[in-house]
C-alpha cells in the first residue's frame, strides 16, 4: 500500500497506466468534457468541497477533473470494496487529489476511507448506494448544516434515501441523478447489459450461446441483461416479484417463472433486482453442477454468498469460485457476488457514463444554484435538464433531429382539432 497526507492507495507506480486509461475514458466521453469546458471558463464551483463516494474508475477520475476545472475541491472514496481500478487511484493521488482506496479492501477500510472523505467536510455529497449520506446522518450529524445537497447515482441509493425522506430523517436535499431518463434508461440498461456480460465471461471465458441465463428481476438493469445475453444465442429465462415487468418480459418473449422453477434449469445466474436473499439455500441446492452464479445489483445482499462460504472452496481464476455442497455438485460464483461488472470487468463503457456523469455535474450546478431554496427531500431534475444532457450527447455522436414547425406545435398544444 501506498499511504500519504492525501491518499491511500495500492501502488503509485501503477499511476502511468492509469493516466493512459482516463485518457482513453475521455476520448468516449465528449458530451461531459463539453460540461467540463463549460465548468472552467465560469469556475461556477470555487470554493465548493465535493466528497464522492463512487465507484474509483476511468470514468468517475473524468468526472473529479471535471469538478476540479470548475474550481472545486474533491476527496474520492469507494463506493464498493471490489471495483477500484488500483492504476486510475494512483494518477488521482499523484495528480494531487484526495483518494482513499484499492481492489479488494476490507470491510474496515471501506468504512476508514468514507470517514476521510466526511473529514474533508464536504458542502456537497455524490453518493453510489447511499453510504456516504447514511454514514453523515447517523454519525456525522454535525456536518450537516454547511451541506447544501447531494448526488444518487443509483436505484437502490434512491431506495434508501425515498426510505429516509418516509421517516423524515433526510436532512439535506438530494438529486436522484439516477431518476434522470440520460441515466436509467441507458446506464442502467445498455450500460449494464453490456459490462455484466463482459465480467461473466471475462471471469470464466464461457460459451453463452445455447446456455440457460437466468435473469432475476426485469426492471432497467435486468431488461438489458436479459436482451443481452438473447443476442448471444443464450435462452433466458426471467424470474420478477412484481407483475407488470413479469408481463413485459412474457411479452418479450421470455420464459417466466419462479426462481424455485429456474433453479435447476439455469446454468448462469444473474441478480439484478436491488432485493436480498433471491439465491439462496435451496434454489443452490437444486442447481446444476458448474452452475454459474453471479449478481450485478448494486450490493452483495442477492446471492446468499455466506451460504456458499460454508462449503469447500477452490479458487479456479481469479474471482471465480467453486463450492461444492454437500450434495457434491459445485456452484461457481464469480466476484465474490458482489457487482460482477466491476469486480471482474471494468464496470460500465465510458460513453454510457458521460451521459450518466453529465447528469451528477449538472445536478451538482443545479445544488448550487438552488442553494438554500429546496427542500430536505429526493429531488428529480427538471425535464430541461435531463433534455440538455440528451442533446449533448447527440451532437457528440454528431447526430442531428427534427425540430417541431409552429403549426405542429401549436397542434399539439391544441384540444379543438380532431378527424
Ligand atoms: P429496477 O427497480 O428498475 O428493477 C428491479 C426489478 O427487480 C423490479 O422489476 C423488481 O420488481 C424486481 N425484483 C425485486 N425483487 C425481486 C426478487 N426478489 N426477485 C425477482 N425480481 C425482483 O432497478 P434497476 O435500475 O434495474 O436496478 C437493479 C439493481 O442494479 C439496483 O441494485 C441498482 O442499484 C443496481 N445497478 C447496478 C448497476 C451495475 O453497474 N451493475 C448499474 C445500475 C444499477
Amino acid at each position: 500500500m501506498d499511504i500519504g497526507k492525501n491518499y491511500e492507495v495500492k501502488d503509485l507506480k501503477q499511476a502511468e497506466q492509469g493516466r493512459k486509461n482516463i485518457s482513453w475514458a475521455e476520448a468516449e466521453m465528449p458530451a461531459l468534457m463539453k460540461i467540463k469546458e463549460m465548468f472552467e471558463k465560469k469556475k461556477i464551483l470555487k470554493g465548493v468541497k465535493i466528497g464522492l463516494c463512487l465507484h474509483i474508475t476511468k470514468e468517475t477520475a473524468v468526472l473529479v477533473r471535471t469538478f476540479i476545472a470548475g474550481g472545486a475541491e474533491v476527496a474520492l472514496c469507494s463506493c464498493n470494496p471490489l471495483s477500484t481500478q488500483d492504476d486510475v487511484a494512483a494518477a488521482l493521488a499523484l495528480d494531487c487529489i484526495k483518494v482513499y482506496g484499492y481492489k479488494n479492501e476490507s470491510k474496515d477500510d471501506y468504512y476508514n476511507y468514507i470517514r476521510k472523505v466526511i473529514e474533508f467536510k464536504p458542502n456537497i455529497t455524490i453518493d453510489d448506494g447511499c453510504d456516504l449520506v447514511s454514514e453523515i446522518h447517523q454519525n456525522h450529524p454535525e456536518l450537516i448544516s454547511t451541506i447544501i445537497g447531494g448526488c444518487e447515482e443509483t436505484t437502490t441509493g434512491v431506495i434508501r434515501l425515498n426510505a429516509m425522506a418516509k421517516d423524515h430523517a433526510l436532512k439535506y436535499p438530494i438529486i436522484a441523478v439516477n431518476d434522470n431518463k440520460t441515466k436509467h434508461l441507458l446506464d442502467n440498461y445498455y450500460g449494464t447489459a453490456q459490462s455484466t456480460l463482459d465480467g461473466i465471461v471475462r471471469a470464466t471465458n464461457i460459451l453463452l450461446a445455447g446456455k440457460n441465463v437466468v435473469v432475476a428481476g426485469y426492471g432497467s438493469c435486468g431488461k438489458g441483461v436479459a436482451k443481452s445475453a438473447r443476442g448471444q444465442g443464450a435462452n433466458v429465462i426471467v424470474t420478477e416479484v412484481a407483475p407488470f415487468p413479469a408481463l413485459q418480459a412474457k411479452m418479450d418473449g421470455f420464459r417466466v417463472m419462479k426462481m424455485d422453477d429456474a433453479a435447476s434449469l439455469g446454468d448462469i445466474f444473474v441478480t439484478v433486482t436491488g432485493c436480498k436473499d433471491v439465491i439462496i439455500e435451496r434454489h443452490f441446492n437444486k442447481m446444476k453442477n458448474n452452475a454459474i452464479v453471479c449478481n450485478s445489483g448494486h450490493f452483495d445482499v442477492e446471492v446468499d454468498y455466506n451460504y456458499l462460504s460454508r462449503f469447500i472452496k477452490e479458487e479456479i481464476r481469479p474471482l471465480m469460485e467453486a463450492f461444492t455442497l454437500t450434495n457434491g455438485k459445485k456452484i461457481i460464483c464469480l466476484g465474490k457476488a458482489k457487482l460482477v461488472n466491476l469486480a471482474c470487468a471494468e464496470g460500465h463503457p465510458s460513453a454510457v457514463m458521460s451521459t450518466s456523469f453529465c447528469g451528477q455535474a449538472l445536478a451538482v450546478e443545479y445544488l448550487i444554484k438552488k442553494k438554500g431554496k429546496l427542500k430536505n427531500e429526493v429531488i428529480v431534475l427538471p425535464e430541461e435538464i435531463d433534455n440538455e444532457i440528451a442533446k449533448l450527447q447527440l451532437n457528440a455522436l454528431s447526430v442531428e433531429i427534427d425540430h417541431l414547425t409552429p403549426e405542429q406545435e401549436k397542434y399539439l398544444n391544441s384540444w379543438d382539432m380532431g378527424t
